[in-house]
Formats: C-alpha cells, sequence, structure tokens
C-alpha cells in the first residue's frame, strides 16, 4: 500500500499519511507526492478543502531520517521545498487532523493548516537544534507570531515537546477532541466548509494571508538556505548517526 493515501469525496481532498511502520516518517519521495497531491487539489475543481490526517496514532515522526542522509534536499528545488511551496500557497482551505507525535515538519506543515484539530494525545515538537539543523517551513517566523517570542524559543532552541492542551492554548490549534474521534470530527468540518461558495473562501483566505504571504516565502527560502548546508554539517551528522545507532548524541565539541 503506498505511503500516501488520497480520495477525494464530496469535495474534500483527504491526503493520509500511511507509514506506520515507520511512524509516517516522510521520505523525498513522498514529499514529491505531497506536493503533487496538493497542486493537483488545488487545481481540480472536484476540490474545495484540503484534509491532511495521520493515524489515530502518530501523525508523522518528520522527515525520515535515513532517507534524510540519502538523499539531502541539496537545493531550493528538492522535493520537501516543493511541498511547502505547495501547501504555503495552496488557495483553498487546508485542514488538519492531527494525533500523536507530530514531529518536526509534521507540526511545521499545521503552520500552513488553515484549521486544525487535534487528539488529546497529540505532541507537537520542532527539535530542529538538537538535531543539528534550523527550524524550516518559516517556522523561525511564525512561530513566535503565534505564541510570543519566549515561548517560541523554548520550541525551537530548546527543542521541547508541548501536548494538546498547550497547543490550543497558544492557537496552534483550533480543538482538541478523543483521538477516536479526530480524524472524522475533522470531516465533519471539512464538509462544512465545502459546502460554503469556493470565491468568498479563496478570497477570504488571500486576504488573511495577505499581510504575511511575501514574508512567509522570503523566510522559507532563507532558512533553506541554511538548511541544506547544516545537513551535511558535523552536528547534524552527529544527531542523525546516534538516532540511527539508538544512542544519544554528543555535541561537547560542536
Ligand atoms: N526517520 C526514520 N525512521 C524513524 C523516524 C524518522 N524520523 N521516526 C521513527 N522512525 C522509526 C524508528 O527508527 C523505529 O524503527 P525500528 O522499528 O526499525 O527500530 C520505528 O520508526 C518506530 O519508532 P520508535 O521510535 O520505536 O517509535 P515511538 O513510538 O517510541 O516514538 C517518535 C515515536 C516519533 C516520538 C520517535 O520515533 C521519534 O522521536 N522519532 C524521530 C523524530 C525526529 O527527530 N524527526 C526528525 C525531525 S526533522
Amino acid at each position: 500500500m503506498s505511503d500516501i493515501l488520497i480520495e477525494n469525496s464530496e469535495g474534500v481532498t483527504t491526503i493520509t499519511l500511511n507509514r506506520l511502520a515507520r511512524k509516517n516518517a516522510i521520505t523525498a519521495s513522498m514529499y514529491a507526492d505531497l506536493a503533487q497531491a496538493v497542486t493537483a487539489a488545488g487545481a481540480d475543481t472536484a476540490c474545495r478543502v484540503l484534509l491532511f490526517q495521520g493515524h489515530e496514532t502518530i501523525f508523522s515522526a518528520g522527515n525520515d531520517i535515513e532517507d534524510f542522509l540519502n538523499n539531502p534536499p541539496a537545493t531550493e528545488e528538492a522535493s520537501v521545498f516543493a511541498f511547502l511551496r505547495a501547501i504555503s500557497t495552496c488557495e483553498k482551505p487546508v485542514m488538519a487532523a492531527v494525533c500523536g507525535p507530530a514531529v518536526g515538519i509534521g507540526a511545521t506543515l499545521l503552520l500552513h493548516c488553515d484549521l486544525v484539530y487535534a487528539g488529546d494525545n497529540a505532541a507537537f515538537s520542532m527539535p530542529f537544534v538538537n538535531l543539528g539543523l534550523v527550524p524550516e517551513a518559516a517556522s523561525s517566523l511564525l512561530v513566535p507570531q503565534l505564541m510570543g517570542y519566549h515561548r517560541a524559543a523554548e520550541v525551537l532552541l530548546m527543542g521541547e515537546p508541548f501536548m494538546a492542551e498547550a497547543a490550543l492554548e497558544v492557537g496552534f490549534v483550533n480543538r482538541v477532541v478523543a483521538p477516536t474521534e479526530t480524524n472524522a470530527y475533522a470531516r465533519t468540518q471539512a464538509l462544512k466548509l465545502a459546502k460554503k461558495p469556493l470565491t468568498s473562501l479563496i478570497a477570504t483566505k488571500r486576504l488573511l494571508k495577505a499581510p504575511t504571504q511575501a514574508q512567509v516565502q522570503q523566510v522559507m527560502v532563507a532558512e533553506s538556505k541554511l538548511f541544506g548546508p547544516m545537513l551535511q554539517g558535523p552536528a547534524a551528522r552527529e544527531a542523525f548517526g546516534a538516532f540511527v545507532e539508538k544512542r544519544r548524541p554528543d555535541f561537547s565539541n560542536l
């Protein structure tokens, strides 16, 4: 079965991360499929709303670490950045249902969703520093904008996870429900949105995004210029090597 499932019905395109054996970690080829799915849904007249979801136990462990080592995103044309451009510029409403861990891009992609519903087991983390990297997906701009500088520093410098209730408090998610109900609840909300006039949804989303859109794109480019080279750097090599070897990283000389 495919690692990404795409289903269109009743105006809702549902994109399901479906790689449970690897905790829905995302590879370069999955990013390419995701970018293609978002672009196609944007152009498909049968799609009015996009909905991302995972499993009730896991949303995504973020970048697939082994794949990242083997296929590092060397340029801005890399599929991960193509996906981020696609989701951050999608004109139609984008929603997400998130349960369990949402790590790295599994959390930052939510900054580009308009409505996010979380299971009460959701745990969000952006541990880029712990991996010898820098934030991506314009999270270095959007996280402090959303939750204020000091909370953003806890999330982005300390790499500390935050749970569903804290995410609700800072406005990172819209509502917290039981994990067994999250995907169904998000679909119900998506169906409500799909019945509204699409021209008005698109125009409203454009207005909501207008003040930040250009800056978001600029910051994503600036982040990607650091992210690619740092992925080849000694701190990331140590962090990823430690993950693969199931040991603690040693950054004492880095
Ligand atoms: N890339 C590649 N493989 C991953 C992965 C990732 N990001 N996350 C998990 N996996 C693999 C594990 O290596 C493990 O493989 P194994 O069964 O061959 O040992 C399997 O998925 C299950 O993961 P495990 O860690 O045992 O699951 P868990 O439920 O205890 O923890 C997470 C889930 C998501 C909290 C934990 O896997 C994790 O922290 N993963 C790394 C997240 C990360 O740093 N991502 C990069 C962000 S840029």
